[in-house]
């Protein structure tokens, strides 16, 4: 598998008009939950993404038939019949345990490998298996799988509160479990974010009984069964948090359409804080520009929703790193989510890390430089940190970035960026990282085409 990177020129203010993809974290889950119905769902606005085509690839391992084109994703579950997650897909993607609500709610059994950590941390999905526990599953571990069956998921009260809170995947695999359980589960302790609020619609809309839409408390009435539904994925609040980011650091001037202003409520509040300038530029768009005066350091701590979101986390470190005065920041649901720090250190940034919390003197500018993405969120953090940067940066390992960012290349040249996205060239061959040749083939083919060849 080639290794690429983006080469940015950087210091160019981006201005212009950027249109938002759907959100990759609300597409995940749902194309996994229309397993759950008897008949074809057809999914709208699904971003182009390595997450989105592995997802797909899962649900078709999975039995279903499954068409994609132009952001319209048709699945026909009525061959769902595998019940194993194998290691070589979960591996690629901790999303793919979302497999394991459906498998259980349809097929009754459930052989799923156990999701590994990744780079920003232990992934632990203790509180998806307590949930389903308590609904009635029988569960046992060997050789990194976990094997679970049931003779009938019963509906019962349970909490899903973990050692460091909620949890957003709990919360949606138990839901996709609890909706064909027979009698009344009661969900406390669950998560509140959109993405929680968007597949409880989803449900609705597929004929499921859940009351208590936006709180932590949430009561499913089982149903005999569920039938698939038209539905448009909302845009991604991420994506958004992300090149609002990147217009501010430029000194730019940038509409951002297709936007959720209330998904995005806290990191626009916290951008007003620093000292943004956000417009109404018309129905669902919202202009973001520096605005006038100096812009304030701050001292921000991550939380479940309604708080900070952890996603933006990075990319709101690299706007401190540029701004005077000194600003901290405290990870709560990802205590090791700082990978993208060394990197920024390396192009100029002063920040300090000590355990769970940054430390951030602003500077006056950073300079271009070869950095590596370790993952999505820290990938996105470099990217912008080079649009911003004086010089020309290489930011490497960007399939870690194309996870989550749909068309990149195309939509930050559409705002200005003078952006090319190029081969590794010198790429230790000891160091590929994809033990999925052909499935990179496929993500790659699909993916091209929307992607201007990097000139
Ligand atoms: C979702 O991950 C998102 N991923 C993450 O976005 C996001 O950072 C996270 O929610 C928090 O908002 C997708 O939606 C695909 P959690 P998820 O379960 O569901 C601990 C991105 O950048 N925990 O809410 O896995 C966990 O370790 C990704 O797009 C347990 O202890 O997050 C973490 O500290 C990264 N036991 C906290 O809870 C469990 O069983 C929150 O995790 C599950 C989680």
């Amino acid at each position: 598998m080639a290794l690429w990177m983006y080469e940015i020129e950087g210091a160019r203010p981006l201005s212009g008009r950027v249109r938002i993809s759907g959100s990759k974290n609300a597409s995940l889950p749902l194309l996994a939950a229309a397993l759950l119905a008897d008949t074809p769902t057809t999914l709208y606005n699904i971003p182009v993404l390595r997450d989105t085509m592995q997802m797909k690839r899962l649900i078709e391992h999975l039995g279903a038939k499954v068409t994609f084109s132009q952001g319209v994703m048709t699945i026909d579950p009525s061959g769902f019949k595998v019940d194993n997650v194998p290691y070589d897909i979960m591996c690629e993607m901790r999303a793919s345990f979302y497999a394991m609500g459906p498998m259980l709610a349809r097929l009754g059994k459930a052989r799923v490998s156990q999701p590994g950590g990744c780079a920003i941390g232990d992934r632990p999905v203790d509180i998806h298996l307590r949930g389903f526990k308590v609904l009635g599953v029988r569960m046992t571990r060997s050789a990194g799988y976990i094997h679970a069956r049931h003779k009938g998921l019963v509906g019962t009260r349970l909490s899903l509160m973990g050692p460091k809170g909620t949890s957003v995947g709990a919360t949606i695999n138990v839901l996709m479990a609890a909706v064909l359980a027979s009698g009344t589960t009661v969900i406390d302790d669950a998560a509140r974010e959109p993405e929680v609020i968007e597949m409880i619609s989803f449900l609705k809309a597929m004929g499921a009984r859940i009351e208590g839409s936006g709180t932590n408390t949430l009561t499913v009435e089982g149903v005999e069964s569920l039938r698939g539904v038209e539905y448009r994925v909302s845009p991604d609040r991420i994506e958004a948090g992300t090149w609002a980011v990147a217009a501010l650091v430029t000194h730019g001037d940038v509409v951002l359409e297709n936007v959720d202003p209330v998904a995005c409520e806290s990191t626009l509040e916290l951008l007003e804080r620093w000292g943004a300038e956000l417009s109404d530029a018309g129905p669902n768009a919202i202009r973001v520009r520096r605005g006038k005066g100096t812009k304030k350091p701050l001292s921000i701590v991550t939380e479940p929703f309604p708080g900070f979101p952890t996603d933006v986390q990075s990319v709101f470190t690299t706007l401190l790193a540029l701004t005077p005065g000194e600003s901290d920041l405290r990870e709560t649901i990802y205590p090791e989510r700082f990978k993208h720090v060394p990197e920024l250190n390396r192009m100029g940034a002063r920040i300090k890390l000590e355990g769970s919390r940054i430390t951030i003197k602003g500077v006056a500018a950073l300079e271009g430089a070869a950095v590596m993405a370790s993952d999505l969120r820290a990938g996105a953090a470099l990217v912008i940190a080079a649009l911003a940067a004086h010089g020309t940066s290489q930011v490497r390992r960007i399939y870690h970035v194309e996870r989550g960012y749909e068309d990149l290349v195309n939509k930050l040249r559409g705002i200005g960026a003078v952006i090319r996205r190029v081969e590794e060239a010198d790429v230790d061959p000891g160091l590929m990282v994809s033990s999925n040749d052909m499935y990179d083939a496929q993500v790659e083919e699909l993916i091209a085409p929307h992607r201007e060849v990097g000139t």
